[in-house]
């Protein structure tokens, strides 16, 4: 693959060839960073600075002190399900990186959604291994096709904010593998990620940015990983010594002077003969090849930001990851024609969510925000009359969520319950009793539970839409836009029915450890083993117009060792309008040798049909999709025996199934 770094030739003799001419204390003193989020340089050598900036969804205005497009946060791009659009997306932010002279971007984000509740579930992907791998590869390859560096986080199993800088997350190695790790393993085989950023918590006892068997044995042994590891900022104050990190496969502290690899202390400990110069060098050379290959004279494309074509970006993610969760007798879309009068109310409405830390680190100051409220007017213009009053009106817009204020989607607390506000409930019923026609439209990053969904025919979720979040939340209401997104996360009817959430051990576990007991069955995973109605399941979200799915076909029954299994079926799209339609592949052992999931998604597709238009949909399965990993030996392994394929429009909605048989 073209991106990696470790391809260049040239790359590896600037680096020996700088290395050579640093003294030893120009060597540590590039360990850690020089001030929040640029490393130190060597004038002398004219070495000069790498900067980094946030992050998962745009250029943070508090890293590049820029206003810039914000896009739609992560998980409305997980509910998208569209790597093209990902990997668009990285491309986007990576012109805007290097427009603000940053050469690493501190995303994609791609921690796994363990529990609805944690305050940075807004900012990755899924609750589901393939779905992240797709996504994380696809933005990371956006990103570095212009020679700016993906920084995929956080490394590994952060998947909450309470205890994140002191806890350990216990958690089996099997579950490591099969649920938080692939999206790693699959950034660095699949994309070639330039550099990856450890965690504040602790896997299994040991620190994230000390930790050997994740950062060198997994990472790089393993996966071939050949870029650079920084920790997450302020993360190694906790460690043992600079030593240990650079052991473990550490090669730079952020922010500021460092801690542990201040420059003052790793001398005292390189001269106590901790750790040897070639270490230094090894470290220094992973590092530099980066530095050297993103760097702004290193004939880059060059950067652009708050382009109109950056924003119709923003405004298509938004499209792309709205998704319509109830719409009883068809009330969506509302019709401009007969729509005279229409109430819009709501806390959210107004509400801006693109400012300078929203969220924390993954907050954008964008130039402008189109409100939810802003985008309905300029749709309607002078045609109809937008009042706050529902009664009387042809229909009611609720626009109500959480927003990036503590106790909602919030980077350094979680929430304490899966609930919307009282007040926002009580207006969600009030408004309810007042107007049949009362569509509740959520914006919000996580889960939320819905007491009220009987109450009210219509429920779409917008997620954070970005900066354009207005313009496709008004087009999806009134149907310019078929809203195109499906749930990335399972949506439980209770937070105790959610696996992490049985008891306090699992979550929020203590300053010492959260054990992650219920293994590989996280999100879907487990609703279905438990036999457990989600309020709506993984992979849902409705249309306003029809699929159907038919004509299975397998291609050859005797699917053996490394070979693939060709699968295909018929889509077509009966209903009167274009829209697009996430198709998903899920697969289950029919007797498994170990308890393993009911069904897993293997491989999905986002296909776009015009009224009337069908098409041929094919999927190639590797053996590897029919893998557990085996928690005695320590290794993939495959089941001899048959396999259940289910060709699926969510995880509870399964169109078509045919079974096969698999040997060694
Ligand atoms: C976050 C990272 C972020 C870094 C720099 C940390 O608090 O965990 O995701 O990239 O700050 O802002």
């Amino acid at each position: 693959m073209e991106s990696r770094v470790e391809q260049s030739e040239d790359l590896d003799t600037r680096a020996l060839s700088l290395l050579q001419a640093m003294t030893l204390d120009e060597k540590l003193s590039l360990l850690a960073g020089g001030s929040l989020f640029k490393t130190k340089g060597i004038p002398r050598l004219s070495l000069k600075p790498m900067k980094l900036s946030d992050g998962p969804r745009g250029i943070g205005f508090h890293s590049a002190l820029r206003r810039a497009t914000a896009f739609p946060t992560g998980i409305a791009l997980g509910a998208s399900w569209d790597p093209d659009l990902a990997r668009e997306f990285g491309e986007a932010l990576a012109r805007e990186a290097r427009s603000v002279g940053a050469q690493v971007v501190l995303g994609p984000a791609v921690n796994i959604c363990r529990t609805p509740l944690n305050g940075r579930t807004f900012e990755y992907f899924t609750e589901d291994p393939e779905l992240n791998s797709r996504l994380a590869v696809a933005v990371i390859e956006g990103i570095q096709s212009t020679g700016v560096s993906a920084c995929v986080k956080h490394y590994a199993a952060n998947n909450q904010e309470t205890h994140r800088m002191k806890s350990s997350s216990q958690v089996s190695e099997r579950a490591l593998r099969e649920i938080y790790l692939p999206v790693f393993e699959a950034a660095v085989r699949e994309a070639g990620v330039w550099s990856v950023m450890a965690a504040y918590n602790a896997v299994n006892g040991v620190a994230a940015c000390e930790n050997k068997t994740l950062l060198s044995d997994i990472l790089r042994r393993e996966y071939g990983f050949t870029g650079f590891v920084v920790s997450d900022w302020f993360a190694v104050r906790r460690t043992g010594s600079g030593a240990n990190c650079l052991e473990a496969g550490l090669n730079l502290e952020m922010p500021g002077k460092g801690s542990r690899y201040r420059q003052s202390r790793l001398k005292r400990e390189y001269e106590a003969g901790a750790f040897t110069e070639q270490a230094l060098d090894e470290s220094l050379r992973q590092l530099l090849r980066v530095w050297l290959r993103t760097s702004p004279d290193a004939g880059n494309p060059p950067g652009e930001r708050n382009t109109p074509k950056h924003q119709q970006l923003a405004r298509r993610m938004a499209e792309q990851g709205i998704t319509l969760l109830k719409n009883e007798s068809d009330l969506l879309p509302l019709d401009r024609q007969r729509v005279r009068r229409l109430a819009v109310l709501g806390q959210r409405a107004g509400k801006r969510n693109c400012l300078p830390l929203y969220g924390g680190s993954a907050g954008v100051w964008s130039p402008y925000e189109i409100t939810p409220i802003e985008g309905i007017r300029q749709l309607l213009g002078n045609d109809c009359e937008i009042v706050t009053d529902p009664r009387g009106a042809d229909a009611a817009v609720v626009i109500v969520g959480l927003g990036h204020r503590v106790g909602g989607d919030f980077e350094g607390r979680d929430r304490t319950d899966m609930d919307l506000p009282a007040e926002q409930q009580a207006l969600i019923r009030t408004t309810a009793a007042q107007n049949p026609n009362t569509i509740v439209v959520l914006v919000s990053g996580s889960p939320l539970a819905m007491p009220w969904a009987q109450d009210v025919p219509a429920i779409v979720m917008a997620w954070y839409p970005g900066m354009e979040g207005g313009t496709a939340i008004a087009g999806v209401l009134f149907g310019d836009v078929n809203p195109g997104g499906k749930l990335p996360v399972t949506f439980p009817a209770a937070l105790s029915d959610s696996p992490a959430h049985s008891d306090t051990r699992r979550f929020p576990g203590n300053e010492d450890a959260v054990h992650y007991e219920e293994d590989v069955f996280v999100g879907y995973r487990h609703f279905d083993r438990e036999q457990i109605e989600p309020l709506f399941p993984f992979g849902h979200g409705l249309s306003y117009t029809h699929f159907d799915y038919r004509d299975l076909e397998i291609a050859g029954d005797d699917w053996r060792g490394d070979g693939t299994l060709c699968l295909s079926f018929h889509l077509s799209n009966t209903g009167v309008r274009d829209g697009s339609e996430v198709v998903q592949l899920y697969v289950a052992c029919c007797v498994p040798s170990l308890p393993r999931p009911v069904r897993e998604l293997k491989g999905f597709k986002k296909v776009f049909l015009r009224a009337g238009e069908s098409c041929t949909v094919t999927f190639e399965l590797a053996a590897r999709a029919l893998a557990y990993f085996c928690p005695e030996d320590l290794r993939w392994k495959v089941d001899n025996g048959e396999y259940e394929l289910a060709v699926a429009a969510s995880s509870r909605d399964v169109r078509l199934q045919s079974r096969v048989t698999y040997a060694v």
